[in-house]
């Protein structure tokens, strides 16, 4: 006889429901424009690094030195491997500019089980339930949902075709200081080919938000996921380069889109944040795998320009058919044109009272297609400003837009998709 047993669940469980982007993977379709997965990865390289490893740790066995395979497949420092941790701060100097000596600050550098666990580790150890944190909304809900789980109150400013605008920060930190008496205590920025929108956000506004968060005291959590994945010309430099004192900026990057789902991250952060950081981190894995840290040191020390070329080409030529598919067979509505990244944003007007989830649903999905509607980058409870009473009140998603992944379709299935997606978008838009 079976017994069922109900377990108690903590409360956040009640309250945080499965990810739209997850619940939507049981779906095999033909267009998949949803989940964002590196769909062009320098794999040859990756694979022969892979062997190369495995042949030098042979090799030192056979020579009788068993101490580096012992090393491999051990457990390390909970910070990374000091090797790496300098590789990647002298790379981040280099490539990204940012303002720091390797040798004497790479023990401010973190590597993390992926970015996704520098931004839990980081939030698991600045907030308080109650805390207020900023973030464009629509969001990245990897970022979000852990503000919620933890009991922080995430502010969703509004963002434009360039991502964040300062003022809709500025306000929120107005309001928040009036009528609850502190200021926010983090403000979450994806500068570059931002996740879902697509938008980069400009020099000026990144310095705007630097400016900000001086004179405010508020920490700027830098999500740099999609930094080398930029096909769009001109790179703009980080927030984090204003950051020369390493004070006010947690910089946080990943191998995942530029080397591979090694589930590495890479943070730099202020001294004190890192050590809080580590202490969250412990209780989590206690450290990377050494073996995946040595695939990406020897990964990294590749010329990184000459193995992403062929990668970002292929993501450019994505990108355009994407676009210029939107742009060609959509109804009208207002769509982002990415730099960089993965994603294509758009929406259809207001006055359409077009609901993109249940077209997913209904539609979209039944005709082989499928993308994520907007409203699933919103956290289940998050707040506004309102202008007219100066005070926070309850987000409701946007319901009329979609996030178009084109990041691992070929050329012919986007085009294919989009106008068949098109075409389904305007005939139940204009009935
Ligand atoms: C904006 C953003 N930040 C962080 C992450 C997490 O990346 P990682 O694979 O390094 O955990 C993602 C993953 O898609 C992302 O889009």
């Amino acid at each position: 006889m079976s017994v069922h047993v109900q377990h108690a669940f903590a409360k956040w469980t009640e309250v945080i429901p499965e990810g739209e982007i997850r619940r939507l993977l049981k779906y095999q379709v033909k267009y998949y424009f949803g989940g964002g997965l590196p769909g062009a990865l320098a794999t040859e390289h990756l694979a022969g690094i892979v062997e190369s490893v495995g042949r030098d740790l042979l090799a030192e066995l056979a020579a009788g030195e068993s101490g580096k395979a012992l090393q491999a497949f051990n457990y390390s420092k909970t910070a990374g491997l000091d090797s790496l941790r300098l590789l990647l701060l002298q790379l981040l100097v280099k490539r990204q500019k940012l303002p720091y000596i390797p040798e004497r600050d790479y023990h401010q550098m973190m590597i993390t089980a992926g970015a996704q666990q520098s931004i839990y580790a980081l939030l698991d150890a600045t907030l308080n339930p109650g805390d207020f944190v900023l973030s464009a909304g629509p969001s990245y809900l990897g970022f979000v949902s852990p503000v919620v789980k933890l009991g922080g109150k995430v502010v969703l400013c509004p963002s434009d075709q360039q991502g964040l605008t300062v003022e809709g920060v500025e306000t929120a930190i107005n309001v928040i200081k009036r009528r609850f008496g502190v200021a926010p205590k983090l403000l979450y920025v994806i500068p570059d080919s931002d996740n879902p929108k697509g938008t980069t956000l400009p020099w000026e506004r990144r310095q705007a938000f630097f400016e900000i968060a001086e004179r405010e005291d508020i920490l700027i959590v830098e999500d740099a996921a999609y930094k080398e994945i930029q096909f769009g010309g001109e790179r703009i430099a980080p927030i984090k380069t204003l950051d020369v004192e390493n004070l006010r900026v947690a910089y946080l990057a990943s191998t995942s889109k530029e080397a591979g789902v090694l589930r590495l991250g890479y943070a730099m952060l202020p001294e004190d944040l890192r050590a809080e950081m580590e202490k969250a981190r412990g209780f989590y894995d206690l450290c990377s795998p050494v073996l995946t840290q040595m695939i990406a040191e020897r990964y990294y020390h590749l010329d990184l320009d000459s193995i992403l070329k062929d990668v970002l080409d292929i993501y450019a030529r994505r990108s355009n058919a994407m676009v210029e598919s939107v742009g060609k067979y959509f109804p009208a509505g207002e769509m982002t044109h990415p730099q960089g990244g993965f994603f294509v944003w758009w929406e259809a007007p207001e006055e359409a009272h077009f609901n993109a989830k249940g077209f997913n649903e209904a539609v979209a999905i039944p005709n082989d297609i499928l993308y994520v509607p907007s409203e699933a980058f919103y956290p289940v409870k998050g707040w506004k400003v309102d202008e007219q009473a100066r005070d926070l009140i309850p987000v409701s998603p946007r319901k009329n837009g979609m996030r178009l992944s084109f990041s691992a379709v070929q050329v012919p299935q986007i085009v294919e998709g989009i106008e068949k997606l098109g075409h389904l978008l305007k005939m139940h838009l204009d009935r």
